[in-house]
């Protein structure tokens, strides 16, 4: 790859001028960086549909949730403003009740379904009725305590209340008291849609009454790296659910049919709620920051109600059977950016990532690959997720874990470097599967793993 790309500097040289030879070297090196740099940019400047990015042009036309918080921390890097306009955007589509829905849409585009039509669930915004993983308190902490501009700081702290009541709205539907674990209603709410975690509790969705529809993904991907038709059968019976339930999340907290304590969800409100807790403290909102500190002493416990002592591992845990799925996945690595775990179960975790950094050739696969469901292109069930590698490794390195963090860090850097920025990539070849120029993807290169300039491999 390096070979490609022009290098200006001087022809002749000496062989033995070996300052001379590092020169180029570090020319050619910061090439490299600087065309992905550009490229990275590139992508989420054609994403932008003004003021809010799509995650990928064709395949997700609309705003995501979690997508535009990663998004935002790329835009920083050459644009603080447009970084706070796309966490601005966000909360535009928030509900009444504290609720921020897992899409937006602002207009109706016949490329995706299920669209607005399906969901019918209607707020000032025409939206989902799900919900995402609520990463959004810490990238506002993360930009508030970066910023040096007062109008910037200023925005951001006009978000915190809104954040604040999407955490509420969490702990007043979606974390039980006998679990104090976040509940998800829907796989597609975890962020991790097919992860063989919801398998076994999906199995008792009734998809008989499933009106028939028309998948609009696979006119985008390729169907091997998709769910499968069974997944999106149960996709939409629970979207009808809601739909029948008219949205009213009281009813699907307490009714639904599929209802999981998700370890992904559990570890990143955890750490959300501690940054939120923060930045209540210096914005010197000081009744919140109690208020928030109960709610962390909570989800403590309820990263406890997901440890399986069978497996020994940090999973998700149906709330209906009280079953644990018992697998090992890129969210369980996430105790680290939670902080939680005590050293019993951190020397577990340990263990666990030997084991799968053995059989892995890159870090972190969302599935256990010694598990026989594990599927190294198909989404959720073995792809590598740039952003889940992100808090994997901030975890790690604020933990001191510094061996395992930069593990983590090169193999995002080099997949980057090598494959593009792809939705997903290949744990076993690198090989990119989903869709192609990903805005988090491009947003975690500028933000993260391409900051540090040094190739590893040449
Ligand atoms: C897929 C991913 C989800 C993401 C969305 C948009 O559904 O599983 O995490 O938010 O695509 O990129």
């Amino acid at each position: 790859m390096l070979g490609e790309l022009s290098v200006t500097g001087p022809t002749r040289i000496s062989i033995n001028d070996t300052r001379f030879l590092w020169l180029i070297h570090a020319r050619r090196r910061s090439a490299v960086t600087d065309n992905i740099d550009s490229k990275a940019e590139t992508i989420l400047r054609d994403n932008d549909r003004g003021g809010f990015t799509v995650p990928t042009a064709g395949l997700y036309p609309y705003q995501w949730n979690w997508d535009s918080i990663f998004v935002s921390l790329g835009f920083a890097t050459f644009d603080e403003s447009r970084a706070v306009k796309e966490i601005e955007t966000l909360f535009e589509a928030q509900w009444d009740d504290g609720f921020l829905p897992h899409i937006v849409f602002r207009r109706d585009d016949p490329d995706y379904f299920p669209g607005p039509g399906a969901w019918d669930a209607r707020s000032a915004f025409s939206t989902s009725g799900i919900t995402q993983p609520p990463v959004a308190a810490s990238a506002i902490n993360d930009l508030w305590k970066a910023s040096a501009d007062d109008g910037i700081k200023s925005r951001l702290a006009a978000l915190f209340p809104k954040v604040v009541a999407w955490h509420r709205w969490f702990h007043k539907y979606r974390v039980p008291g006998d679990a104090n674990a976040v509940v998800i209603t829907h796989p597609w709410e975890s962020g991790r849609d097919n992860s063989p975690e919801w398998d076994a509790a999906s199995a008792n969705i009734d998809i008989s009454g499933v009106k028939p529809y028309k998948r609009r993904d696979l006119e985008h991907a390729d169907p091997h790296m998709r769910p499968t038709k069974l997944d999106y059968d149960r996709y939409m019976a629970l979207v009808e659910f809601g739909r029948e339930a008219g949205w009213d999340h009281e009813v699907i907290a307490t009714q639904g049919p599929f209802r999981v304590a998700d370890v992904g969800m559990t570890m990143i409100l955890l750490r959300a709620t501690r940054d939120l807790a923060e930045l209540a403290g210096n914005l010197g909102h000081l009744d919140t920051k109690t208020e928030l500190e109960g709610y962390i002493e909570q989800l403590e416990k309820g990263a406890q109600y997901l440890w399986d002592d069978a497996r020994k591992t940090f999973c998700s845990r149906d709330t209906i059977t009280g079953a644990h799925s018992g697998y090992v996945s890129s969210a369980s690595f996430l105790y680290g950016y939670a902080d939680v775990g005590d050293a019993e179960q951190r020397q577990k975790m340990a263990a666990h990532w030997e084991r799968i950094g053995k059989a892995s050739r890159y870090m972190v696969p969302s599935h256990d690959p010694d598990e026989t469901l594990f599927d190294h292109m198909r989404y959720w069930r073995g792809p590598i997720w740039i952003v889940i590698n992100y808090m994997v490794w901030r975890g790690f390195a604020e933990r001191g874990w510094n061996e395992r963090a930069e593990r983590i860090r090169r193999d995002s850097a080099d997949l980057i470097r090598a494959y593009g920025f792809n939705e997903a990539f290949s744990p076993v070849t690198g090989a990119g599967t989903g869709g192609k120029d990903f805005s988090w993807t491009a947003a975690m290169w500028l933000a993260w793993c391409g900051k540090d300039n040094r190739p590893a491999t040449e």
